[in-house]
């Protein structure tokens, strides 16, 4: 007879969780994780100050930077910061949009939980009405000419604006633009960008904050010897990877010195093997050398006297970019470096006030820097996310040829939509269909919160101007009032809009019919010894 007593089928170290439990466990944490970010959407939304375990400190907006930097220990927690972290790679915007519409997709099927109804109905609603609101989505679509300077220039400032970059913000659009653009190319019919043609390089120091577009490359030193020259022009330069000195030989040896003429002796041998080598950079025709470690004094030298401009220990991750950019072969050993090795560009340049080295009209065109300059190293980290962010909108809307209009109107558009088509499929999905809708109030709703205006007033306004057939209608969330979001030129690119509503949904519908929850903890069940200390 085993009745009474209790069977053990999992491990002592399983923390179990299942039922309503489970359920509302997951809705807790994702509601939590929305929650964490929610206040730091739109253009009006507040920057949160992260302080790492080592003390460093982030400001952003970034709702992607918040949850990489929190560590979460909660499953479903953890899969909520999955979908930002998708919507990041995917699309490199509208990360928190995604994870406060599954906070609010959550929060709905909590509600119909409680009305009884079962969950796959609630994941099944969920699907459909993903299904229609991507529908939606793309019915709404514009289209966007990669040459269209002046919308895509709008779909960066959509996606830069509130990130505590004020101030460069104007000039940052267009340089993010004509960088995306000078590197878009036409394969197979479509429009495609290699993301890494445009790099970021960031300057500390400035006391005004500023940007710059490089036709080229950009390293971030200064010639090795003022007898160099500060331009050079048809520049033909080498890459090598070794140090321009001679190097100590692996075998101790003993050298027998023992008159003054034998020490005159040896260092003149050691001065003319110097001199070898930057004669044999200097033969091969290079007037600019980027080496990856250091030049000895005397190499200096002789290559200032022969007009070569010279960068030491230029990074690794730099010379590969030049190698790539200059069409350059990187060589080991300079006695090996011929002609054939060179690469080409315009002009290497030294800044006059800075210590930078810009590489211009390189060979290969689509190498491309956008070069940042703030006074403090918070501002230039937000600097560069928000040109990443931007770069990124670009690219998508160049990429897809496609954009929608932001300040909540398809979020408004949807949720009117998807209630219309509940209204026509009846039965218990209907009401996990129009809770799917609602989840969408959630974007106008704190845009409005977030730029203190009444929600409940925006809503109702907005909702109005919908109804009314007014499709772009959206917050202006300066002033308060229900305007043509494409006549205030706040642009998105679909696949944001697209990648967030499949993303929040697929997460919001495999959360929901979690009932059980098997958690092995890593700590040891009670009672084993404790680990003798060593
Ligand atoms: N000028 C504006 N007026 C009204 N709404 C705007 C304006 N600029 C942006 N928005 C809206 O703000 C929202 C985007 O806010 P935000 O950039 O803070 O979040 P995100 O893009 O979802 O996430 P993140 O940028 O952190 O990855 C979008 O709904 C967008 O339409
Ligand atoms: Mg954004």
């Amino acid at each position: 007879m085993l009745a009474g007593q209790p069977i053990i089928i999992l491990k002592e170290n399983v923390e179990r969780n299942y039922g309503r439990e489970a359920q509302r466990s997951n809705i807790t944490a994702a509601k939590a994780i929305a929650g964490a970010v929610r206040t730091t959407l739109g253009p009006r939304g507040m920057d949160k100050m992260l302080v790492g375990s080592t003390g460093d400190i982030i400001i952003t907006n970034d709702g992607a930077t918040i949850l990489k930097e929190i560590g979460v220990q909660h499953p479903g927690a953890k899969m909520v910061i999955e979908v930002a972290k998708t919507q990041d790679d995917q699309v490199g915007d509208g990360t928190t949009t995604s994870v406060v519409l599954v906070g609010a997709l959550m929060e709905q099927a909590e509600t119909l939980l409680e009305q009884g109804i079962h969950p796959t109905v609630i994941s099944q609603g969920f699907r459909l009405g993903m299904e229609k609101a991507l529908e939606i989505a793309d019915s709404l679509a514009l289209k966007v000419e990669p040459s269209d300077r002046k919308t895509l220039i709008r779909i960066v400032d959509t996606a830069i604006t509130g990130k505590s970059i004020e101030a460069v913000k104007e000039k940052l659009d267009g340089i993010i633009v004509d960088a995306v653009m000078a590197v878009a190319e036409k394969a197979d019919g479509k429009m495609v960008v290699d993301e890494d043609d445009v790099m970021v390089k960031k300057q500390r120091g400035q006391s005004m904050d500023d940007a710059e577009l490089i036709r080229g490359i950009v390293i971030d030193k200064a010639r090795v010897h003022e007898g160099m020259p500060r331009k050079v022009t048809k520049a033909k330069v080498a890459l090598i990877a070794t140090p321009l000195e001679i190097t100590k030989t692996q075998v101790k040896a003993k050298i027998k010195i023992s008159s003054a003429d034998q020490v005159a002796a040896f260092n003149a041998q050691e001065q003319d093997a110097l001199k070898q080598l930057a004669d044999y950079i200097i033969e091969s025709g290079a007037n600019v050398v980027l080496c990856q470690k250091g030049i000895a004094d005397p190499v200096q030298f002789h290559l200032a006297k022969a007009g070569v401009l010279a960068v030491e220990d230029v990074p690794e991750s730099d010379m590969q970019n030049a190698s790539k950019a200059l069409s350059a072969n990187i060589i080991q050993k300079a006695e090996n470096l011929t002609s054939k090795d060179l690469g080409a560009a315009e002009t290497v340049e030294q800044d006059h006030e800075i210590d930078i080295i810009r590489i211009n009209g390189c060979k290969n065109p689509k190498a491309i820097t956008i070069l940042v300059r703030g006074s403090s190293d918070y501002l230039l980290d937000e600097l560069e996310r928000a040109v990443n962010d931007g770069k990124r909108v670009v690219m998508d809307a160049i990429e897809d040829g496609t954009y929608v209009v932001g300040g909540g109107a398809v979020e408004t558009e949807l949720l009117m939509k998807i209630k219309d088509y509940a209204a026509s499929v009846g039965g218990r999905v209907q009401l996990a269909l129009e809770a799917y809708a609602n989840a969408f109030e959630v974007i106008p709703r704190t845009l409005a919160e977030n730029s203190g205006y009444n929600p409940i007033d925006k809503l109702v306004d907005l909702k109005n101007a919908h109804a009314n057939g007014k499709k772009n209608a959206g917050l202006n969330v300066y002033t308060g009032d229900i305007v043509d979001m494409h006549k205030e030129g706040v642009f998105e690119p679909l696949r944001s809009k697209r990648q967030s509503i499949q993303s929040a949904t697929e997460t919001a519908a495999l959360l929901v019919r979690v009932d059980d929850m098997m958690i092995t903890q890593n700590k040891k069940p009670a009672g084993t010894p404790p680990t003798p200390m060593a």
